[in-house]
């Protein structure tokens, strides 16, 4: 898939190359892109007005609490900041997570919350529309599809989007088979979260649609579920049978600050944040982001690592992630290079066994609410 278009590539830029070279030498290293700069614009030549058309949505949703949970909530506080920087609005990101992270008593830095052992507080100005007991199922979807009268509490922001909007969904947390966690009340069910995606279609509510979940055995959540022709594109940390992996674990290197008994973020989250943290949005495409997400959440194919999948409308993936994501002006001058250049962790912990690394840390024997939190 990528050798082919490359050669290609290679050979047009030699010919526009020696073209011009003849003809006005000292514009020669203009045509000279990086190959990943090139690639893009060769499959991705943005119409003018592209930019302007449509409106970007998201939902952040982590689906669980507690203390020892962390990085699921972590997770999502980053993906808020990550699209505040990228220029989306803050009237349409809506944020679903329980809020009992930054002010736990556990927490060493009250009011603080981190998603990478150096890095800072992602935290601040996350909008509080739907904590607590008002993380649920029910107001999930309300949101999804925009319907304010099927709220039960929270600020009321919905995706009142239409058919020229995208939409990002990206939610971290718990899972098994066919099912995702919430903090509070029943479990999300995969075929009634594939049938909201279908409704949401049907109105007219979106031009496309991109979805990041993090969690257990998250490829059964759009296995054979989710349609190939609504406009929905979906990778998953793991396939249908595996675990998902937390990471800045205590004792993995690079560790949490010693203060911290928890891990700080789970490995597919961190590895598509920190790949959008750093790169000119408008240089890279989803595709591209899914396979590096891929690479380094496989980690090397050892143990602890997990299959990155992709479901849904695939060619939606060649798409620039500047659609849903934004771009972050001070990344201008950082083209993607197609390469993974992250560091992978040397160790990832199990999603299931992150919790006993709590516990462990902190010196308490296993409790049940460990093994019922899953
Ligand atoms: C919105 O939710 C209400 C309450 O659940 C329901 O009766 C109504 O049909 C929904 N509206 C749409 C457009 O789906
Ligand atoms: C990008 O590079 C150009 C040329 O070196 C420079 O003028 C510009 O300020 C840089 N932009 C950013 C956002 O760093």
């Amino acid at each position: 898939m990528e050798s082919l278009p490359r050669i290609t590539l290679l050979f047009f830029a030699f010919t526009t190359f020696l073209a011009s070279a003849s003809a006005r030498r000292h514009i020669v290293g203009s045509n000279l892109r990086l190959p990943s700069e090139a690639v893009s614009r060769f499959f991705h030549e943005p119409a003018a007005d592209e930019e302007n058309e449509g409106t970007r949505w998201a939902v952040l949703l982590a689906g669980s609490n507690g203390y020892w949970n962390y990085r699921h909530q972590a997770d999502i506080c980053h993906a808020y900041q990550l699209l505040r920087s990228g220029g989306v609005k803050e009237e349409n990101i809506i944020v679903f997570m329980y809020d009992d992270i930054a002010y736990s008593e556990e927490n060493p830095r009250p009011g603080v919350i981190i998603n990478k052992p150096d890095g800072g507080d992602v935290y601040k100005g996350v909008p509080k529309d739907y904590t607590g007991n008002d993380v649920n199922v029910n107001n999930f979807f309300a949101a999804l599809l925009g319907n304010k009268s099927a709220l039960t509490g929270g600020s009321g922001k919905v995706v009142d989007s239409g058919p020229n909007d995208h939409i990002f969904v990206f939610y971290s947390d718990h899972g098994g088979p066919g099912i995702l966690g919430m903090p509070v009340g029943p479990y999300l069910y995969a075929n009634d979260l594939n049938d909201v995606l279908k409704k949401k279609h049907a109105s007219g509510g979106y031009k496309s649609l991109v979805f990041y979940l993090e969690a257990c055995e998250s490829g059964s959540i759009f296995e054979g579920l989710l349609p190939e022709d609504i406009n929905i594109y979906a990778t998953t940390a793991s396939n249908a049978v595996e675990s998902s992996w937390g990471t800045y674990c205590p004792g993995e290197y690079p560790s949490p600050p010693q203060e911290y008994t928890t891990c700080l973020g789970d490995l597919y989250s961190i590895s598509w944040m920190e790949d959008s943290d750093i790169h000119n949005l408008r240089t890279e495409t989803v595709h591209q982001q899914y396979k590096l997400v891929k690479d380094r959440t496989l980690n090397g194919n050892d143990y602890y690592g997990s299959h990155v999948m992709q479901y849904g409308d695939v060619g939606i993936s060649k798409n620039l992630l500047f659609q849903y994501l934004g771009t972050n002006p001070a990344n201008d001058n950082y083209t993607f290079v197609d390469e993974n250049s992250l560091r992978t962790p040397s160790k990832a912990v199990n999603q299931r066994d992150a919790d006993l690394i709590h516990f462990w840390e902190k010196v308490i024997l296993c409790s049940q609410q460990l093994f019922f939190k899953k």
